[in-house]
């Protein structure tokens, strides 16, 4: 069945039904599609342009449906053009001629960008709570471990000590700017395109505020040209995701890198590793390299619809049919890869040994003893520049700046007293980073307490 046969003379080619239909992806959200069409019918009711008892008809007809294709009854085939095609004339098929009311005022350039805003809206509160319950994994992680030091890297090169829990505090940062991202996007896009028709509304007198309220939206969009052809939300949809993907991604790589032979920072549990058909000994990071792989399926879908959207004249446009298919798959990777993510790290466990011995043997305490020469009046320049002798001798014989003795201290400078050994321990590098958002165990506690309250919103 068509909605739209009567000026046509001949049948449609096979292959441009195929091509044209978008069923086999829009019946995603059928649900949505009920949802405004039950608005819709409602709002036609309590304006006049259909009856009540009409009005109840197609209400009660729609949630039939619904109940239906929810219980199994009922199944979405491919033999029509789209999810609207198909409610349409299931709907005719069951309550009879009355169901042809229910398009009155209303087009599928405005149907399909409603549904697709009910659905987008749905999604972003599902990828905020998934983000959410990975972020509290994250703070669960940093609680225990204000005092589990490992080295902090530049250039993937070890640079001062830090803690795990300033590390993942990081990323709990990121996390949440991703959220408010995501907040953004929702109150920009909050609003009813239904009404809108074709393109410059109609001549019915349709309470387009009614719709919205129904509908829970925060009003009716303003231009009914601008309603039917925005996909905006959309591409900062696709932005915010591919942003989550971006810091999902890091993450994966420092997982990739702690789990690898050489550093063992951390040990990725059974569950969540995989292992090789033909090396025995394997147990590789897979999942982190997946999530890492699929940020460029994220990307893709952004580029995709950023390319499709340029130069589209207003208003609708068939283009905008291209805007589902990455859409749905760019949301669905994102759930999947944030719940598996969170998985990870929930059970891998920090080898602390192994962290802190890479932090004193990497020389992450060098800015500290130089640190240590200018508070007893060294200028900072000739303080680095005798630490960097210490670090030679130290590269020369193999061990740290803790293992060399007092005499090889003051042999390069005689201001060195026993008390350097305390100024450069781990624990006094990490515990005098005391500025707000350093790795310092006060202050990390004063963030932790912070990140609670934010928890609890
Ligand atoms: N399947 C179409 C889409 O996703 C629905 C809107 C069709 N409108 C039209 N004028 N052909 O965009």
């Amino acid at each position: 069945m068509k909605l739209w046969g009567g000026r046509f003379t001949k049948e449609t080619n096979e292959l441009v039904n195929n091509f044209n239909a978008s069923i086999s992806y829009d019946q995603k959200f059928y649900k949505q599609d009920i949802q405004g069409s039950i608005a819709h019918a409602t709002m036609l009711a309590a304006s006049g342009i259909i009856s009540e008892d009409e009005g109840k008809q197609i209400v009660d007809g729609l949630n039939g449906i619904l109940s239906d294709i929810e219980s199994g009854k009922m199944e979405i085939t491919d033999e029509y053009e789209d999810i609207h095609t198909f409610m349409e004339a299931t709907l005719i098929e069951r309550i009879g001629d009355v169901g042809k009311k229910l398009h009155t005022g209303r087009s599928r350039n405005d149907q399909v960008a409603l549904d697709m805003r009910l659905y987008t809206r749905d999604e972003i509160k599902n990828v905020d709570e998934e983000i959410k319950e990975l972020m509290s994994v994250i703070l669960r992680i940093i609680k225990e471990n204000t005092e589990t030091y490992m080295p902090g890297f530049t250039h993937l090169q070890k640079a001062q000590p830090v803690t795990v829990a300033h590390h993942f505090s990081a990323y709990f940062e990121m996390f949440k700017r991703d959220r408010s991202r995501l907040s953004d996007i929702y109150k920009r896009m909050n609003y009813c395109p239904l009404g809108a028709g074709a393109l410059a509304g109609t001549t019915y007198p349709l309470d387009r505020e009614m719709t919205a309220k129904l509908l829970d939206f925060y009003g009716p969009t303003l231009n009914s040209m601008d309603s039917v052809s925005d996909r905006d939300y959309l591409i900062e949809f696709l932005s915010a995701l591919s942003t989550i993907m971006m810091h999902l991604s890091r993450f994966s790589e420092e997982i990739c890198i702690w789990n690898s032979n050489e550093y063992k920072f951390i040990d990725l549990d059974d569950a969540f590793s995989t292992g090789s058909s033909i090396m025995p000994q394997k147990k590789n990071p897979d999942i982190a390299e997946l999530v890492r792989g699929k940020t460029g399926r994220v990307y893709g879908a952004l580029i995709s619809l950023l390319t499709t959207m340029k130069g589209l004249p207003l208003a609708y446009n068939k283009d905008m049919q291209e805007d589902k298919e990455f859409t749905f798959d760019a949301i669905d990777t994102v759930k999947g890869c944030v719940r598996l993510f969170k998985g990870m790290i929930d059970t891998m466990k920090f080898n602390n040994d192994r962290m802190e011995d890479s932090a004193k043997k990497g020389f992450t305490n060098a800015t500290d003893a130089a640190d240590y020469l200018v508070k007893k009046g060294v200028p900072f320049r000739d303080a680095h520049g005798i630490v960097g002798q210490l670090v030679l001798m130290c590269l020369d014989k193999g061990i740290a700046l803790d293992d060399l003795n007092l005499e090889e201290y003051k042999s390069i400078s005689p201001v060195f007293e026993e008390d350097i050994y305390e100024a450069i321990s781990l624990k006094t590098c990490v515990e005098k980073r005391l500025t707000l958002g350093a790795p310092g165990p006060e202050m990390m506690n004063k963030v932790i307490a912070l990140y609670d309250e934010y928890m609890e919103q």
